[in-house]
């Protein structure tokens, strides 16, 4: 598909708790990610929000003694906010127990028995409250589920979708395309599940009732996970097939849908969700991308242990250091897509944060920054001069340029951690060249032309490692550019070119300390 249209999705969140690491972690890569595909020049819709029915949310609710749709306002918001606080870019945020999706899940619901998809019967089986599955006697591990939760056995009447006939055709889709599932391990995991066998899936419940009632049964509520995947239409405008939306973003879309999950849910996305789609007749995703999951300081994260890492935790800590919120949500940001090759499980340890932040952004970038943009203010009249011909620059102006392709090439593969490192490693490579022409020096024994050459080109690598750096540094990328006096049209992917260099005389601002160090200004 050729259109510039990109749809991407985070997991909508369970709201029988408050906001956690994994959530942020989630949410940030999805925001990372819609904004380069904004920056490369694609119209993105960027979908978030919370998911509220279920046996799981019900029980939170009625544990605290709270009416369930209360206790859903109240915890939902607690999401909208992190999605502030984090300063996201989505273009909306769904909530499943509006009007819009329960109508959206059950028209949902009745194409998929028009079409033959789903027939009644019992369900007696297993079932985890805590991972909303069902799993198999097979699948137990010392009497629990795989995940570790505790099980139940179920007996009552269900409606069940017929996924054991989408075997075959999940299997076709999988070797035809793909890259459908990521990383690599994570679609071997699910062929390997597809190949040993599906059978078909309970969708309804009748022994709780906080749930999108199922049409023409209502004693039934649907499955919270077919009620909850649905939602990524319904924010299109689903069931108006001819919405605007639904037809830029599911029919029309570039490389979309992509479903940005964590590991543990990649199940439900690439096996149920293409099967309920397919049944349906309608179009299936392009991309389902699974993130590994987060230790803290080396230890499981569970709620039981107590060492639950909350985001906004996070943030004040950072603030501790005298920085400001916003220094702090770029920081917390970077942090999370630097230290980890995404898809890969990861350890969030302080300490390595610290050192991330203080090598990587105060001393290599910042210090760019600083040292040459304040020379170029004070010692020539804040004023870029013609460094085209200046030969001497033309290999590190050439691998600036080079960032362009490179980094796209990184986000292609979602390997958020190796596209900073094309930033940061072209920043060091910068911060090598200024030592040895040493402007300072040049200064000093009045060579005047070569030090405003010397000063200029590391303003122009500047122009394109903050271009590069906005998805990443959402505040303080932008601060460079500010003080270069970078147009906001001039800020795009496209512009890391020769082409669109600082010319002569352009002017910049008087420059700011833009990343501090994180220091203990007690220590
Ligand atoms: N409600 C479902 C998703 C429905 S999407 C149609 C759900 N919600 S959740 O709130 O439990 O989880 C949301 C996301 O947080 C998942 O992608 C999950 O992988 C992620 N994480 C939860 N704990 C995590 C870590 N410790 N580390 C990283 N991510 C983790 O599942």
């Amino acid at each position: 598909m050729n259109s510039k249209n990109f749809y991407i999705t985070s997991p909508i969140y369970y709201v029988n708790d408050v906001p956690h690491i994994g959530h942020a972690y989630t949410s940030v890569a999805c925001d990372t990610m819609a904004r380069f595909k904004r920056l490369s020049g694609q119209n993105v819709y960027f979908l978030t929000g919370t998911d509220e029915h279920g046996q799981k949310v019900e029980k939170s609710a009625l544990s605290r003694d709270k009416n369930p749709q209360e206790f859903c306002d109240e915890v939902s918001e607690k999401f909208r906010e992190l999605a502030k606080t984090l300063q996201l870019s989505n273009d909306d945020f769904i909530r499943t127990t509006q009007e819009r999706h329960k109508i959206s899940a059950q028209k949902f619901w009745e194409i998929l028995e028009k079409n033959g998809a789903i027939y009644k019967g019992t369900y007696e089986g297993w079932y985890a409250v805590r991972d909303e599955a069902f799993y198999g006697e097979d699948e137990l591990i010392n009497g629990k589920a795989p995940t570790g939760a505790e099980v139940e056995w179920h007996k009552e009447e269900s409606y069940f979708f017929k996924l054991s006939a989408f075997q075959e055709k999940l299997l076709t889709l999988y070797e035809a395309v793909p890259d459908f599932i990521q990383p690599k391990s994570r679609y071997n995991e699910v062929v390997s599940f597809v190949k040993s066998g599906l059978k078909d899936l309970s969708i309804s419940r009748t022994s709780f009732s906080w749930g999108v009632k199922v049409p023409g049964s209502e004693k039934h509520v649907m499955y919270v996970w077919l009620d909850a995947l649905t939602n990524y239409l319904s924010a299109l405008g689903f069931p108006d097939e001819n919405a605007k939306l639904y037809q830029d973003f599911w029919v029309n879309g570039s490389d979309s849908p992509l479903h940005i999950v964590g590991k543990d849910i990649v199940r439900f996305h690439a096996v149920y969700w293409p099967a309920f789609l397919m049944a349906a007749n309608l179009n299936i995703p392009h991309t389902v991308y699974a993130h590994g999951w987060w230790t803290n300081e080396g230890q499981k994260i569970s709620k039981s242990v107590g060492n639950v890492i909350a985001p906004i935790n996070e943030l004040e800590w950072l603030e501790s250091f005298g920085i400001s919120r916003e220094v702090a949500i770029d920081y917390f940001r970077y942090f999370l897509l630097r230290e980890v090759p995404f898809g890969n499980d990861g350890d969030y340890s302080r300490t390595s944060f610290v050192a991330r932040v203080n090598s990587e952004l105060a001393n290599n970038i910042g210090n760019l920054a600083q040292r040459s943009l304040s020379m170029i203010f004070k010692n020539s009249e804040g004023k870029i001069v013609d460094f085209k011909t200046y030969e001497e620059a033309a290999p590190l102006l050439k691998s600036a340029y080079l960032l362009q392709e490179n980094v796209k090439n990184k986000m292609a593969n979602f390997a958020f951690d190796q596209a900073i490192n094309e930033i940061i490693s072209h920043a060091s490579k910068c911060n090598e060249w200024l030592n040895l022409r040493a402007p300072w020096s040049l200064k000093k024994e009045n060579k005047i032309e070569e030090m405003n050459l010397v000063l200029s080109v590391i303003a122009e690598n500047l122009r394109v490692i903050a271009i590069a750096l906005q998805p990443f540094c959402i505040n303080l990328a932008p601060k460079i550019l500010d003080i270069l006096q970078i147009k906001n049209d001039e800020r795009t992917i496209d512009f890391i070119d020769a082409k669109h260099s600082l010319k002569p005389e352009h002017k910049i601002n008087e420059p700011k300390a833009i990343f501090p160090r994180l220091e203990n200004k007690n220590s």
